[in-house]
């Protein structure tokens, strides 16, 4: 007896220690708790050694006793192992596709915005080749107009303040700013923001500096998505200074206070 209890104290010294070690080197406590029950378990051992030896079994009674530990067994590990967390393979689809989703949906994204890109450049060099046709159809007609006498004074002069508006509407159209930005509720994909109240912030000079140069200064609140999504810097080499000057007045008419645009942030 008093060597079982001498192997018993080794054994708990022994778990304790670990215990100890392992929790300075930051384990986690179930494999705290597991190095414990192996120092418990070798404890076991070394005691059963001291153990009086069995009887010799033979025949049945030896097969019996066999099939008895056998079954001892099976049911220790079946139950110890349904003890423990289990393995849900629902689970671990779960998880894989919490990380692929936003991965694919990127990809598709991206392939849709290559799409689109592609889409707009067919578009804009159709735009370009209809403009090229229209100018050589006009020029036919002033010349025809010149031919025939006829001294009909330019329409333009008169409606200019119209005009430069109807002109900046459709510049607004033709170099498909509504593509970022809403206007009139129509149009942008979130992507830059709502212009319906820009004339209460910028002036139309203001707006000409946006169009020209979009670094030169941010509206609020895209400080810092500016990197991704930034509004085009080529507008400068698309359009004309009349065109921009146009677009710029028609959007300095707009100030509708119950839309949210945000103010611009200049440096
Ligand atoms: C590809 C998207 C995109 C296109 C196309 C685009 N913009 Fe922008 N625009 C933005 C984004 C994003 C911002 C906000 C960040 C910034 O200020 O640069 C912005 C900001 C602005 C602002 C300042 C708004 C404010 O509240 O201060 C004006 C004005 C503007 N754009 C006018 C235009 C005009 C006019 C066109 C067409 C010639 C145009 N944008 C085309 C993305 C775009």
């Amino acid at each position: 007896m008093g060597n079982v209890i001498k192997k018993l104290v080794i054994g708990l010294v022994a778990g304790g220690a670990l215990f100890g070690i392992t929790k300075a080197l930051e384990f986690p406590t179930v494999f705290q708790m597991m190095f414990v029950a192996y120092a418990l378990l070798g404890a076991a051992v070394f005691i059963l050694l001291d153990a009086p030896s069995l009887k010799p079994l033979s025949g049945v009674k030896a097969l019996g006793a066999l099939l008895v530990f056998y079954v001892v067994l099976c049911v220790v590990y079946i139950a110890g192992a349904s003890l423990w967390p289990q393995y849900d393979p629902e689970d671990e689809k779960g998880k894989i596709e919490k990380i692929l989703k936003p991965k694919r949906a990127a990809t598709e994204q991206g392939k849709a915005d290559e799409l689109l890109a592609r889409a707009k450049a067919l578009d804009e060099q159709a735009k370009a080749l209809a403009e090229r046709i229209k100018a050589l159809g006009g020029d036919q007609a002033t010349a025809a107009q010149g031919a025939g006498g006829l001294s009909a004074p330019p329409a333009t002069t008169g409606a200019a303040g119209g005009d430069i508006l109807k002109i900046g509407e459709d510049q607004w159209q033709l170099q498909e700013c509504y593509n970022c930005h809403k206007l009139k509720g129509e149009g942008g994909k979130k992507r830059g923001p709502e212009l319906d109240n820009i004339g209460s912030y910028l002036t139309v000079d203001d707006i000409k500096q946006k169009i020209l140069d979009p670094k030169s200064w941010m509206a609020e609140g895209f400080e810092k998505e500016y990197e991704k999504k930034k509004m085009p810097d080529k507008y400068k080499d698309l359009m004309e200074e009349k065109d921009v000057v146009a677009l710029a007045t028609w959007l300095s008419t707009f100030k509708n206070t119950s839309v949210n645009t945000p103010k611009p942030i200049k440096k």
